[in-house]
């Protein structure tokens, strides 16, 4: 791949592509981790004295303009945080999205409105994404792709644009292969893997290719439940994949998967339900296990020492709410403190744990930006947005 830095960009139109899709309450973005590690290359450019043109998506709009998801809040973030003027095109390729662009000048910057108000943005067909790649290669000399938690999209503003422009892989995405690469070759053992969020069958894929290279598989998050269950357990009224337990079973086999020994179940999906620390081999028939217990921190933390590399992800329960919150925490923290160990965070939900709950990032070796994408590159897929920079 060739980086971003080997261009010459002085008064050129660089057409970026970012990860910009950040959890957004009440109009305010609520986890900047995307946006600030989208800043660099943009700061770049601009020093250079490139027009500097940003794409990126927000959330799964349906195809057409809709103000639950615009960039409004992000363009907002984005200025502060690069202390210039992004100038927000209220459309993607329209009429003000072409003046924007026309009338940048070198160190100016352009963000054009969600890239996924345009259906053919995500479109199946080659020609209907081809032809909305050709108005976005339109407006620019250069694309660089630094949008690291899209590059397993076959999207347009991922894909089908660089195959129209003279490209390059921005910094974010350089950073996050070379780490994800020495979690796939010449890995040091022991080798721990963290897996939690709340379902199997969104990880089973990457658990079918983690096992036979990993040393333990710890698992947590809504979908221990399934996993429980398939030892024969009663798991109340937790979260259950009836449909996965034949491979949960097999998975069991492999010997390496530790599970939790107890879980903080509640009454309902709800902080001030009534809630109670019970042993996870027989949650009561009205509970929902929504976080793992205080014995289970100490379990998973045992199971990690000692590690020379961690990856994490998925949180261990709802961290979002207050008392289902230190399963994710007690594992977060035992990840951070590991010593002289690569360890690092699969984007989306444990990533944003891990501000959250106030962790400290640089206790970690790297926080990706990438949730899906990081699984799919574990699990050894050819990923679109990495394999069209290649060429
Ligand atoms: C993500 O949040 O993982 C990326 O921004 C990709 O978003 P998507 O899953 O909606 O394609």
């Amino acid at each position: 791949m060739r980086n971003a830095d080997e261009l010459v960009v002085k008064g050129r139109t660089v057409l970026v592509r970012s990860d910009l899709n950040v959890p957004i309450q009440d109009g305010a973005v609520t986890d900047d981790g995307r946006i600030r590690a989208s800043v660099p290359l943009i700061r770049s450019l601009v020093e250079q004295g490139a027009k500097v043109v940003v794409v990126a998506h927000l959330g799964r709009p349906k195809g057409r303009p809709d103000p639950a998801y615009s960039l409004a809040p992000v363009a907002q973030r984005l200025e502060q945080l690069l202390g210039r003027p992004v100038r927000l095109a209220r459309d993607v390729v329209g009429p003000d999205a072409r003046s924007s662009v026309k009338e940048l000048r070198e160190g100016g910057v352009v963000l054009l409105e969600n890239v996924r108000f345009e259906a053919a943005e995500t479109a199946k067909d080659d020609a209907e994404r081809g032809a909305f790649a050709d108005q976005l290669a339109a407006f620019a000399d250069l694309y660089v792709d630094d949008a690291f938690g899209a590059v397993h999209r076959k999207h347009a503003s991922v894909y089908d644009v660089a195959q129209r422009l003279e490209h390059a892989a921005g910094p974010l995405v350089v950073a996050e292969v070379e780490v994800l690469h020495r979690l796939e070759v010449d890995t040091e053992r022991p080798y721990v893997v963290v897996l939690g969020g709340s379902k199997v069958s969104d990880k089973i894929n990457v658990i079918e290719a983690l096992l036979p290279k990993v040393d333990r598989l710890l698992i947590g998050g809504g979908m221990c439940f399934t996993f429980l269950k398939a030892q024969g357990h009663d798991v109340g009224s937790s979260l259950l994949e009836e449909g996965m337990l034949e491979q949960c079973r097999r998975l069991l086999g492999s010997g390496k998967i530790v599970l939790p020994v107890d879980v903080v179940a509640a009454t309902a999906f709800s902080a001030d339900a009534e809630h109670a620390v019970v042993d996870a081999d027989r949650i009561p028939p009205d509970r929902m296990g929504l976080d793992i217990g205080p014995k289970s921190v100490e379990l998973f933390a045992t199971a990690l020492a000692g590690a020379r590399t961690v990856f994490w992800n998925g949180p261990m329960g709802v961290f979002e709410l207050a008392p289902y919150a230190e399963g994710t925490r007690g594992v977060a923290e035992a990840v951070a403190s590991l010593k002289g160990a690569l360890t690092v965070v699969g984007g989306g939900d444990s990533a944003a744990a891990v501000r959250a709950l106030g962790i400290g990032e640089d206790r970690f070796t790297h926080i990706s930006t990438g949730g899906g994408a990081s699984l799919e590159h574990l699990e050894g897929k050819t990923l679109p947005g990495l394999s069209v920079l290649e060429d």
